[in-house]
């Protein structure tokens, strides 16, 4: 090879990592942004970060040079596993996506997919490339299609870096995890602009699709991070929970000190007062491993916790209620919440463990009118639709259909266990006492005696976890501090379980 070869392909190397210059670049930090390409390289395991496609370019230009068409792809190592990354260049004419950048994304999506890897999107882009037209829409559809292809079969994490307008939202709402770090990502469909003169409303971008909006009050996002560099590590940690694909498993990890310890503090969580609320986590934290819990949406429907850890070195996902908020009850937000993320753990193989307090579904109008029916029914269905083991321990209140969404033997659980603080039942004490003795309550002459006495007459019979195990819906009821060994113990024994549903083109979950 000559030597005026080589120094050719060193000089177009270097002008394509420079992406859009380094005034761009400086702009991009002084905005307290990352480029792509520093990004990419503290995504990957050092020196791991292999680019694709860096000489594609745009057909037709207008006249200016894109270089590696606004987008840098290809692959790495993430704790020493492959993992596919795109990295939107903002520095490149705001990153916008057109035909040749859209089949940048494409390509590497199709390459994860056929090796079994997960794809990250690090999205950071004025979206559509208005000169490109028709042609960066069509861009967009290929990138939505593959989304939808690829769901279920490999992970697909977007991190949210700059702005998400228009339709470009769509690309990371259609994968399994989304980022957003506060003060630089903004997700929306029309921005602050068309709103105002749409609606003469106003708005600040930031209070229209932030990063805290999104996690708290719309539901799109998933995490929150609180700035580029803890977001970028984040996602590699909770690759750490989920594995290359479908078909394999979570990596597993050595597990410190006895695994058959008891766990006394557990015995005294649950306050003897059933009215009283508690927090749900100090629950959690002793059952996990290292007391690491990586929460999914940690701002959004509060009375529900969902979230990641490990139990015995192996990725578990935990779905519990938080009596601390709204006293736990379920309502439209916290179902679809556990729905989504009992559906993501179903299709990576990652076992569930359900903790149980509930004194049912929210009552009130807005829930009825809003459709509270359609969306505890997406929670059901999840539940029933899941395969993976499926353990579940009532901590104290399941009550009515609550109690059977909370993933209940008759939806599939494998090993339901109870603590003796359990109350399994229709309704809660007062309301069923209320309705079943209207008349004897109306016709006692001091009804506040003849009420107690039939509360507590009905808090012996259905106030615990006997009358269910009585009838095999519950297998167990255990000591509270005995709990971790036993759920150990019954995600062992369920390691090899395989279980098929009759065969269908796709599921029809209610939406
Ligand atoms: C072409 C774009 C662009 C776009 C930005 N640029 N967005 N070029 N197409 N969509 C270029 C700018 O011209 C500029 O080029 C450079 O990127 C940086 O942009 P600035 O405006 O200087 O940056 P900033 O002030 O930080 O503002 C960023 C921005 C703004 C908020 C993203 O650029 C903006 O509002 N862009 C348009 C956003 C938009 O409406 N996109 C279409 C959404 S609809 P120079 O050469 O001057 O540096 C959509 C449809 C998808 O995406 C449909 C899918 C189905």
């Amino acid at each position: 090879m000559s030597e005026d070869k080589r120094q050719q392909l060193l000089e177009k190397r270097q002008k394509i990592e420079l992406g859009g210059g380094l005034k761009r670049i400086e702009t991009q930090h002084a905005k307290g942004k990352l480029t792509a390409r520093e990004r990419l390289y503290l995504l990957f395991d050092e020196g791991t970060f292999v680019e694709m496609d860096a000489f594609v370019r745009a057909r037709h230009s207008d006249g200016r040079k894109y270089q590696a068409e606004s987008v840098v792809t290809g692959y790495g190592q993430i704790y020493g596993r492959i993992v596919y990354a795109h990295s939107q260049d903002f520095t490149i004419t705001g990153g916008s996506l057109g035909e040749m950048h859209s089949a940048k994304i494409c390509s590497a999506m199709d390459a994860a997919a056929k090796i079994g890897a997960p794809i990250v999107g690090l999205n950071d882009s004025g979206g559509a490339r208005i000169q490109e037209a028709v042609d960066a829409l069509n861009g967009y559809g290929n990138i939505f299609y593959k989304h939808a292809s690829y769901s279920g079969v490999i992970p697909q994490i977007t991190a949210i870096l700059g702005p998400c307008a228009g339709g470009a939202v769509y690309s990371p709402a259609l994968t399994d995890f989304i980022f957003m770090v506060d003060g630089t990502s903004q997700m929306f469909i029309t921005g602050p602009q068309v709103i105002k003169t749409v609606t003469g409303e106003e708005i600040s971008a930031e209070d229209l699709g932030g990063a805290m909006l999104h996690n708290s009050i719309s539901g799109n996002a998933h995490f929150y991070m609180p700035s580029e560099q803890e977001c970028i590590n984040s996602i590699r940690e909770l690759l750490q929970y989920l594995p290359p694909n479908n078909l394999a498993r979570a990596p597993r990890f050595e597990v410190s000190g006895d695994i058959n310890a008891r766990v006394e503090a557990l015995n005294d969580i649950v306050p003897v007062n059933p009215n009283k609320a508690y927090d749900m986590m100090e629950i959690i934290y002793q059952l996990v491993d290292d007391q690491t819990f990586i929460p999914y949406m940690d701002f959004y429907a509060c009375n529900i916790l969902t979230g990641f850890c490990r139990i015995n070195g192996a990725s578990v996902g935990i779905v519990a209620n938080q009596p601390n908020v709204m006293a736990g009850c379920l309502d439209m937000n916290a179902s679809d919440k556990a729905a989504r993320f009992i559906r993501t753990c179903d299709a990576f193989n990652i076992p569930l463990l359900t903790l149980v307090d509930v004194p049912g579904f929210l009552p009130g109008t807005s829930q009825e009118h809003n459709g509270i029916i359609r969306h505890g029914a997406k929670m059901l269905y999840a539940f029933s639709e899941a395969t993976v083991p499926k353990v579940s321990i009532i901590v104290r209140k399941a009550y009515g259909g609550a109690y059977i969404a909370m993933c209940s033997k008759s939806l599939g659980a494998d090993l339901v266990f109870a603590w003796p603080s359990a109350e399994v039942a229709v309704m809660g004490p007062e309301g069923a006492v209320n309705i079943v003795y209207k008349h004897e309550i109306a016709e006692a002459e001091d009804k506040e005696a003849v009420r107690a006495k039939l509360l507590s007459e009905y808090r012996l019979k259905f106030g615990s976890p006997y009358q269910a195990a009585e009838r095999g819906y519950i297998d167990d009821v255990i000591e509270p501090a005995i709990t971790r060994l036993r759920i150990i113990d019954a995600f062992n024994m369920l390691e090899g379980k395989s279980q098929q549903h009759p065969r269908k083109k796709h599921c029809n979950l209610p939406l």
